[in-house]
């Protein structure tokens, strides 16, 4: 199969990921409207064609929390990339740092920050839940750190957990259900069996050896669903920066006030984001509210974006609404389960053609000069 666009990477992560897994990317919380607006919202926006301009000396090169990246994408963390593929959290970190853009790694993770400092050489972000388990905290913080991660990401909107019908369905549950029908579905993807019966990585791997009772992954289940905190307020952003000296992003922001309270916290970045549609169904795609959130605060904080961007076309939306960069999810997942770090990496290369081609065809020749003039009717 001929791989030209991130649903192709799509329909091959379909054909090897066992079901459990591939649709525990693919879906939202509830109805899912939230996960179908983010995409629906950013195609919508029609981009304005100019003519008869200068298209030669093109760069897509740009910055991302002052880091100089290769395009302003960064992957987003994803929880348990390591059973999208075997070792994926590994793979996904290397193919971001062979291309030159950050990848952030999730808490919840199958390999561990130590791991992937090791096996990649680039360094990378860190993606931070804060859990009941304070302590727990401050050492995912300092192994962050150890590990040379340059930013911390926060993310805000998890405080409970949205429900995904897919999820429950396939047995991904607390604990997870283990029954002949995931067997069926593992059974039915010998290459992906084989490929994880290679690796020893399995486990939420930031748990294991750190949080107390989380061996197992059924404890390690129970373990997460007991550590959301309901009494997490900003002023828990205060202890974060206190302890974090690199760059700080708080991600999960959809709201032009809640973007204000942000931006007084001293955090370097917001990342306008619904997470993906896996939070609050019936909230409005991210893209729909960047240009608001980032008139309220761009000249204090940077704004950065997430949610439904599959294309160079996407990232070049939210760019000219006013996103200093992109992450992908989703995009990273299906590439990851389709082919592994080669397709991580085809996923990046799709998107840097498709953005540096549209670029082209909007009249623009560098990153810094992408913005509103360049959509229809804005
Ligand atoms: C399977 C999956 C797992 C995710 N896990 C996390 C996570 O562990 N931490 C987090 O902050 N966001 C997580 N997210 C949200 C992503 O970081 C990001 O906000 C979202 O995927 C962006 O939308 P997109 O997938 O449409 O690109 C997850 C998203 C998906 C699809």
């Amino acid at each position: 199969m001929q791989v030209l666009e991130i649903a192709d990477l799509m329909a091959l992560a379909r054909r090897r990921v066992p079901r459990m897994f591939f649709d525990y990317a693919d879906s939202g919380a509830y109805t899912e409207s939230t996960y179908r607006s983010n995409a629906a919202d950013l195609g919508a926006i029609k981009l304005r064609q100019r003519v008869g301009r200068k298209l030669s000396g093109r760069s897509l090169q740009s910055t991302m929390l002052g880091q100089q990246v290769a395009m302003p994408v960064a992957i987003a963390p994803t929880g348990i990339a390591g059973m999208q593929r075997a070792d994926g959290e590994i793979l996904g970190a290397r193919a971001a740092a062979a291309f030159g853009v950050p990848f952030t790694l999730s808490t919840m993770s199958v390999c561990s920050i130590e791991d992937v400092a090791t096996h990649s050489k680039a360094p990378f972000w860190f993606q931070l839940y804060v859990m009941r388990d304070r302590g727990f905290v401050e050492s995912l913080m300092q192994r962050a750190e150890a590990a040379g991660c340059p930013a911390l990401m926060v993310t805000l909107d998890l405080q409970l957990v949205g429900q995904r019908h897919k999820d429950l369905r396939n047995g991904m549950a607390t604990p997870p259900r283990l029954g002949l029908s995931t067997a069926l579905q593992l059974a039915s993807r010998p290459a992906w069996c084989f490929d994880m019966l290679r690796t020893r990585r399995h486990r939420l791997g930031n748990l294991v050896g750190h949080a107390k009772g989380a061996d197992d992954l059924t404890s390690m289940a129970q373990w997460v669903a007991s550590q959301f905190d309901l009494e997490f307020c900003w002023d828990d952003i205060a202890f974060i920066r206190e302890r974090w000296k690199g760059k700080l992003i708080l991600k999960g922001v959809l709201d032009a006030e809640d973007a204000r309270l942000a931006a007084a916290t001293g955090a370097d970045a917001i990342v306008v984001s619904n997470h993906g549609g896996r939070q609050l169904d019936g909230a409005p795609s991210s893209i729909s509210k960047l240009a608001s959130i980032a008139e309220a605060v761009g000249d204090r904080i940077e704004v950065q974006v997430d949610g439904g961007i599959t294309s160079g076309q996407d990232v070049f939306r939210a760019l000219a609404l006013g996103a200093k960069g992109a992450y992908i999810g989703r995009a990273f997942l299906y590439g990851l389960g389709a082919l592994g770090e080669a397709g991580v990496t085809r996923a990046l290369d799709i998107i840097a053609s498709e953005l540096d081609t549209t670029m082209a065809l909007c009249g623009e020749r560098s990153i810094a000069d992408i913005g509103r003039h360049n959509l229809e009717g804005y």
